[in-house]
């Protein structure tokens, strides 16, 4: 990541928010969402003729929660049979750090996602999860056969939080493909994973708060109403869509 492509001296998550992330996630309460990943994934790997190793990028990989769980589940799936290269980068020079940490046999490296250091055509699965995505990136350097795998909140996706910071609570709009996808990917499966869960202790709120864009944009009055909670109720709701890459 070079000095000048930088918009700010740290980009990206910072290391209270990746901390938050990481305690969250180890608590195993989107373990459900990261099964749905791997399913999806796992429908997709296959042995390479030439040989190769099956290639994964996780784009905006976080503290590699996901990815981590997802190279254990495939190695699981096939026996170790098939080899697989699994890269994840974030802009996050924290998120990898703390990435690096989870496991040293995957690739992790700090980059953005609008200029990924990956030659043209050559992986077979671009993950995205609560991301920004740059799907003319993504389309550049996937194989002609490779998957496009986005992860993005469902219409219901953290209802019970949302109803204490937005008085008249909105769902999410989802829609199944951006204009920018269009003409680069076809939808080929949409899977929605929606589950209830209950955090019971203010820690566990405080952090899943920290995770969200609401961190940012809550006034004090409402960030000290949630601040006072032991309890909460809410809802997981996320569609994994994959993505073929169009014929050009
Ligand atoms: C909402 S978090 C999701 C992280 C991870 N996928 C997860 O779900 O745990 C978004 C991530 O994207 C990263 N990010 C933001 N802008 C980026 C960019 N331009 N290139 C790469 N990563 C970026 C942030 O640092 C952050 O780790």
């Amino acid at each position: 990541m070079l000095a000048h492509k930088k918009h700010s001296k740290e980009p990206g998550d910072s290391p209270a928010m990746i901390q938050s992330r990481r305690r969250f996630l180890d608590q195993g309460f989107y373990d459900m969402v990261s099964d749905g990943i791997n399913e999806v994934v796992g429908g997709n790997l296959h042995e390479l003729e030439d040989g190769t190793a099956f290639s994964i990028l996780d784009a905006g990989c976080g503290e590699g929660f996901y990815l981590k769980r997802l190279k254990e589940y495939l190695i699981g799936r096939s026996g170790g049979r098939i080899p697989l290269d699994c890269y994840g980068v974030d802009i996050s020079k924290f998120a990898v750090g703390k990435a690096a940490q989870r496991d040293k046999t995957i690739s992790w490296a700090v980059a953005n996602i609008v200029d990924l250091p990956f030659e043209s055509g050559s992986l077979d699965i671009v993950m995205n999860v609560f991301a920004l995505a740059d799907f003319n990136e993504f389309s550049r350097i996937l194989r002609e056969t490779g998957k496009l795998v986005i992860v993005t909140p469902g219409p219901r996706h953290l209802n019970g939080l949302r109803e204490i910071i937005y008085p008249v609570s909105r769902e999410h709009t989802h829609s199944e493909m951006s204009e920018e996808a269009k003409g680069l990917f076809t939808l080929s499966t949409a899977k929605r994973v929606n589950y209830p869960l209950e955090l019971k202790r203010n820690e566990e709120i405080m952090d899943l708060l920290a995770m969200t864009p609401y961190f940012w944009n809550i006034d004090l009055n409402t960030k000290s109403k949630v601040e006072a909670l032991n309890r909460l109720e809410l809802e997981v709701d996320v569609v994994i869509s994959e993505f073929d890459k169009t014929k050009q």
